[in-house]
């Protein structure tokens, strides 16, 4: 295993951080294999800069997290060709101080969405498009036809919409989520994807409107805080199969391992280290 100038430690780097399962899950992990490795949430206040220098030197990797994915791409020595092509980081190893970014939040969304079986779909509704938006994007545009973005203010979706494009979507089309909008795009599709911080811990908000959510479709929501949002309990009630973040957390998770450590973690145990965490076994 390699170390950074001969630090055990790994951090997660976000505003906020206090949400975040990462520290409960990587630290029962380590300490269930009996690795001395330490995990630490920072909640970075600004001076991004200055932090990726001192994480240079006193971490063997990081995570990044909302809302520094994007600007991390350019704090950094070297990028993965997936990384670069989505433009955002979430995760970062230190070769003995040099810098190298991944994105393995598609990695994880690919692999919760397989839960719902492998499939593809027809019209994929994604709502959200900063960093976790564009990694569901770029993981979409393999397996959906045509893929309908919205975010709060309609300009990141209609980028999002065009870069997805470039990564293979035949149809995409970005605007702003107005409840006109969702009306016409909701009807036209069988995949719903939330990655916007809407439900966050807040159970009773959502980011789409019962009544729109169409009957029997699959709905991944990435907030994980609570498990079971007002999105996903809506969702269940219209028979639709529903995937919680927490699958693409751990399975994020597994791939995180294997870049730092080498090592290949189970997501089912890191679940239940999550769910242990959340006071919540059910
Ligand atoms: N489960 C997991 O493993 C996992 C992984 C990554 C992220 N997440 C979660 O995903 C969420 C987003 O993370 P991020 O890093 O992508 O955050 P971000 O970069 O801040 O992006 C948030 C996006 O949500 C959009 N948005 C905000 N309110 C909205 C609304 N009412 N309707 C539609 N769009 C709205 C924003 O629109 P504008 O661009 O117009 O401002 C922006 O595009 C967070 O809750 C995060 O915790 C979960």
């Amino acid at each position: 295993m390699e170390t950074s100038r001969g630090s055990m430690n790994l951090y997660l780097i976000g505003k906020p951080v206090n949400h975040s399962l990462s520290p409960a899950i990587y630290m029962k992990y380590f300490e269930a294999i009996g690795l001395g490795v330490k995990y630490k949430a920072i909640e970075v206040e600004r001076d991004l800069d200055r932090m990726f220098n001192w994480l240079r030197d006193n971490s063997m990797g990081f995570n990044v997290t909302i809302p520094f994915k994007l600007a991390a791409t350019r704090l950094i020595d070297e990028l993965d060709e997936h990384a670069s092509i989505i433009g955002a980081v979430n995760t970062v190893k230190s070769h003995k101080g040099h810098l190298v970014g991944y994105n393995t939040d598609w990695i994880g969304f690919t692999k919760a969405l397989l839960m719902a079986g492998p499939r593809g779909y027809g019209g994929a509704l994604l709502i959200g498009a900063g960093g976790a938006g564009r990694a569901a994007a770029y993981a979409l545009a393999r397996i959906v036809d045509t893929l309908y973005i919205v975010s709060k203010t309609g300009s990141t979706a209609a980028t999002l919409s065009r870069l997805a494009t470039q990564w293979g979507v035949s149809k995409s089309k970005g605007v702003k989520a107005t409840i006109d909008n969702l009306m016409d795009i909701a009807r036209r599709v069988d995949l719903i994807v939330n990655a916007s911080p809407v439900g966050l811990n807040d159970p009773e908000s959502s980011p789409l409107p019962a009544r729109l959510i169409p009957e029997k479709c699959v709905v991944l929501d990435m907030v994980y805080r609570p498990l079971s949002t007002r999105l996903l309990r809506d969702a269940q009630e219209k028979g639709c199969t529903i995937i919680d973040g927490l699958w693409m957390l751990v399975h994020q998770a597994v791939e995180n391992i294997k870049i730092w450590l080498g090592l290949q973690a189970d997501p089912l145990q890191l679940r239940n280290y999550a769910l242990q965490a959340m006071g919540d076994n059910s």
